[in-house]
């Protein structure tokens, strides 16, 4: 039978309060938790044939267990599905989606999801919620660590090679998941960066930037989608039927399963919009199919599929026939998924055992999260001091370089810290001189931070040591030896859900640390570890080289040791902006001019900070997107097209551009294009990534990269509302830039005309 004749045959035969019991999703409570999980009641849930899907399982033999319990409590044997977050690898952790993403790799991104999904599926998991793709632009926001960082092309292509890698091309296949785009939408917009906050946007951004990586992910095959937190223009995200409905489910054509995120419908009274009644039935007309934790579905719809809701205080009047409709389509979706995944044929098909015990963490994929880390590494300066020399005496000193439980970084539920490497032990293992280890500072020194910091377990281990004595021992290591690396930067939830910052600098005790040890005249070699962009400007000065390794995960200090000695070259770049201090931020590559870009005499008149110079747009902080250097040189020529004047809709604009590598060692550089179009409707950006590509060049070796652009690659979103929202290109002249980062861009120009 296909999959709509037997879903409606089975929904035929159900009750109206079965078909809600398919929305329930709870938490199987065997990892970390971010909000209250209230009542564990699993068991009656299942037993009453009411819950539709359970996440966070942490082994085969509870994912056996939870549907065994299922199929005996459901009159019609429905089948449970299993969800979790695999977020940046399930056993195997690679580094950081803020990391991968600089990678500025499809086909890495891709191979890191197929791993990730291999991994889950094995242990029985069919659904994962992944990938984040929220635009982040505010590096006080501790979710930029989860996300594709602030660009809005370069999300998009990560989305797309991640859904491919999650669901491959078979959901019946024993190693596929189905993906979840989260959170949808402008998650990533929070005012002040603060986590859960809402945001105001205008519709060119919240379509144009905040979508486009849901509108790319849903394209590629997206199963589901995610629901945000956050209330975007006064609406909150679970009851706004216009971007659900209306957008994702019109315009971008998503037909897939919308869950609710963490108590999100729950929150909706919170937000200010009625009781938990009316959460409940504005989620469902909103379009959202299941409700994870809060229980409001069950709770409520089906006594409003009987009365339907009137709440003249907000003027809400829901036909209960209206309530209905919706069910009945939520639960087909629900089914729909189950159908698909094959688990009415046997719910048991993704239990094995044997094939999770030799899956997890096998020796191809910790091959891969080590490539993975010298692809998403950014080296950020250098003055000789990297690689490390041969034979080098070197003092490794910090919290963080010889510790474990730092290693994985936010949001890996399923990764074993006991299993990852240090950067002490993968430095001994490489480095062919002596390796000092040493403490030098504790992380943070306030305790009511530190407790904060320990929420998913101890990662800031206070020292009982006065700080000064720590620093003596640091600055007596350094100046024994030929090179300090210091490792510095964030304990592992300074980022992350619920972490936004304020001040994004170093830690006041590790600040001090630094000044100490530059003071030794020892080479300075920091390496950073830190979810979000940090304001490092006076650490940069002090250092001789600074290496950004984000959190790196099970093969961290082997990863980071292949990049420290050499071995493989830095080929991260930045998917964010680095800001010069904290006040700059939001800070990204895709700054609009404006009125005030000089002003003649007045030189105060200007956009930008009396306190920091060179900030008129396109300022791009201290370090830009795109940025990140390599141990060899590259010298980029000027771009050439092969048409300067195009003309007819029809036409393709051709980029071309040659790199060499000048240095005297392989490397590896991202050639990337930006498009300006000066003249438009409405403000544009001055740039806009519209393509990359990495490459791998010998010592002397030159490459012509090409990149050719659509029309519809130089359209725009314009719109007073929702429904008149239209993609628009203007004609006339447009500007085409290319080089290694936002910053050291070269130009050309074409005019196209339509
Ligand atoms: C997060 C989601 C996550 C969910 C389930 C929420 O707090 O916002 O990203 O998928 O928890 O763990």
């Amino acid at each position: 039978m296909d999959e709509t004749s037997f879903v409606s045959a089975l929904m035929g035969r159900m009750t109206l309060a079965e078909k809600i019991g398919q929305f329930n999703l709870l938490s199987a409570g065997e990892g970390p938790e971010t909000g209250s999980a209230g009542v564990r009641n699993i068991r009656s849930r299942l037993e009453a044939g009411q819950l539709g899907a359970i996440f966070g399982t942490k082994s085969v033999r509870s994912v056996r267990a939870w549907q065994e319990l299922a199929l005996s409590g459901s009159r019609h044997a429905i089948p449970l599905f299993f969800a979790e977050d695999v977020i940046h690898g399930h056993r195997t952790i690679f580094p950081l989606p803020i990391a991968l993403a600089g990678a500025f790799d499809p086909a890495l991104w891709r191979d890191v999801a197929r791993v990730s999904a291999r991994e889950a599926a094995a242990e029985g998991i069919n659904h994962v919620y992944a990938p984040m793709v929220d635009v982040a632009r505010d590096a006080r926001w501790g979710r930029v660590a989860e996300s594709p960082g602030e660009d809005p092309f370069l999300a998009a292509r990560y989305a797309e090679a991640m859904v491919a890698g999650l669901e491959g091309t078979d959901p019946l296949a024993p190693d596929t998941v189905v993906a979840c785009l989260k959170h949808f939408l402008a998650y990533g917009a929070a005012v002040g960066g603060r986590d859960y906050d809402n945001a105001s946007l205008g519709l060119e951004e919240l379509i144009g930037v905040y979508a486009e990586p849901f509108r790319a992910g849903v394209a590629a095959g997206a199963g589901s989608v995610m629901a945000s937190f956050n209330a975007v223009n006064k609406r909150p995200m679970h009851a706004h039927r216009a971007l659900i409905r209306g957008w994702l489910r019109g315009d971008a054509g998503f037909a897939g399963l919308m869950v609710a995120d963490y108590t999100g419908i729950a929150e909706i009274s919170a937000h200010g919009l009625g009781d938990r009644a009316t959460a409940a039935a504005l989620a469902l007309i909103a379009g959202i199919d299941m409700d994870m934790i809060g229980e409001d579905y069950v709770t409520h719809l089906p006594r409003l599929a009987e009365e339907g809701l009137a709440r003249p205080e907000s003027g809400l009047a829901i036909e209960a026939g209206e309530i209905v409709a919706a069910i009945e389509e939520a639960c087909a979706r629900v089914l729909a998924l189950k159908y698909r995944l094959g688990l009415f044929d046997d719910p048991f098909r993704y239990c094995d055992e044997a094939r999770a015990a030799r899956t997890a963490l096998s020796a191809d994929h910790r091959a891969l999260a080590r490539r993975s880390i010298a692809e998403s590494t950014v080296l950020l300066k250098n003055e000789g001091a990297l690689p490390l020399a041969p034979g080098a005496c070197v003092a490794l000193i910090g919290a963080m370089a010889d510790d474990r439980t730092n290693l994985l970084g936010t949001w890996a539920v399923s990764g074993d810290p006991a299993q990852a490497v240090t950067l002490r032990e993968g430095l001994v293992a490489l480095h062919g001189g002596e390796v000092c280890c040493v403490k030098g500072a504790d992380l943070v020194d306030d305790t009511v931070l530190a407790g904060r910091l320990n929420v998913h377990g101890q990662t800031v281990f206070l020292d009982e040591r006065p700080a000064e004595a720590m620093i003596a021992e640091a600055v007596a290591a350094a100046r024994s030896a030929d090179v300090a690396v210091v490792v510095v930067g964030e304990a592992k939830e300074y980022s992350g859900e619920s972490s936004s910052r304020t001040e994004i600098g170093l830690p006041a005790p590790q600040r001090r640390l630094l000044e100490a040890l530059a003071e030794t005249g020892t080479p300075l070699v920091l390496v950073v570890k830190t979810g979000r962009p940090l304001a490092l400007a006076e650490e940069v000065a002090l250092a001789d080289a600074v290496l950004l390794v984000w959190f790196a995960g099970t093969e961290a200090g082997n990863g980071i040791a292949d990049v420290l000695t050499g071995v493989a070259d830095p080929a991260g770049r930045l998917a964010m902006s680095f800001p010069a201090r904290t006040g700059q931020v939001p800070v990204f590559h895709a700054a609009e001019p404006t009125g005030r870009p000089y002003s003649g005499r007045f030189e105060k008149f200007k956009t930008g900070y009396l306190d920091l110079p060179d900030t008129v747009p396109p300022a791009t902080g201290l370090f830009p997107f795109g940025f990140g250097l390599s141990y060899t040189r590259f010298a980029y020529a000027a771009p050439r097209v092969d048409e300067t004047a195009l003309s007819g809709a029809d036409a393709r604009a051709v980029v071309r551009v040659s790199v060499q590598n000048v240095g005297a060692r392989r490397g590896t550089t991202v050639a990337q294009l930006y498009v300006r179009d000066p003249v438009a409707r409405i403000t544009r950006p001055m740039r806009e990534l519209k393509g990359f590509e990495k490459v791998v060049l010998e010592p002397g070796e030159c490459r012509e990269i090409v990149f050719t652009l659509t029309l519809s690659d130089l359209a725009y979103v314009m719109g007073d509302s929702l429904e008149t929202l239209e993609r628009v290109a203007d004609p006339g002249t447009f500007v085409l830039a290319t080089g290694p980062d936002a910053r050291a861009l070269q130009s050309v120009e074409i005019t196209w005309q339509f």
